[in-house]
């Protein structure tokens, strides 16, 4: 059976590391992606790591996700705070979903603290650093395997 889980980053995370290295740390999305390989191996789990700046990739892949998808793991970075099209989106996908911040958004300005993704997300994690997307696919791993049971 596929245990294929989505990591999907929004706008910006591409220059991870190089940016706001005070707020988001110095771990590049590639070392991101790597911490993220290792453990899916450990959780026997399959990913396809993403990352774009255009909102209507983020929703090609949600779309994509729904054939083949047992679960989304997803940072969508400045769309968290205004996208209702990837709301839209996640709302069509029935898997667990699961919401990840490196930064701890509550502390931030106000306009971080509304999430239109927290609507659908079945867990948010915020202020871990990049170990919330360890933590995210955790979660995905432990909800499909009691699916499971
Ligand atoms: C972020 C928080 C968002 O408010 C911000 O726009 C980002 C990154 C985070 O990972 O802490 O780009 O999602």
């Amino acid at each position: 059976m596929s245990r294929l889980v989505f990591v999907l980053n929004g706008p910006n995370l591409n220059l991870l590391g190089k940016r706001q290295p005070h707020i988001y740390g110095h771990e590049t999305l590639a070392d991101v992606e790597r911490d993220c390989r290792e453990l899916a191996k450990e959780l026997n789990l399959d990913i396809r790591f993403h990352q774009s700046n255009r909102e209507y990739e983020l929703i090609d892949w949600i779309h994509e996700a729904r054939e083949i998808a047992v679960g989304i793991v997803m940072n969508p970075a400045a769309f968290t705070h205004t996208s209702v099209a990837i709301l839209d989106a996640l709302n069509t996908f029935e898997p667990p979903v699961i919401e990840v911040h490196i930064s701890n958004v509550h502390k931030r300005e106000e306009f971080r603290h509304h999430s239109f993704v927290s609507k659908r997300a079945d867990g948010v994690i915020a202020g871990f650093g990049t170990q919330g997307y360890l933590l995210g696919l955790r979660r995905v791993a432990k909800l499909v395997d009691e699916k499971k049971a």
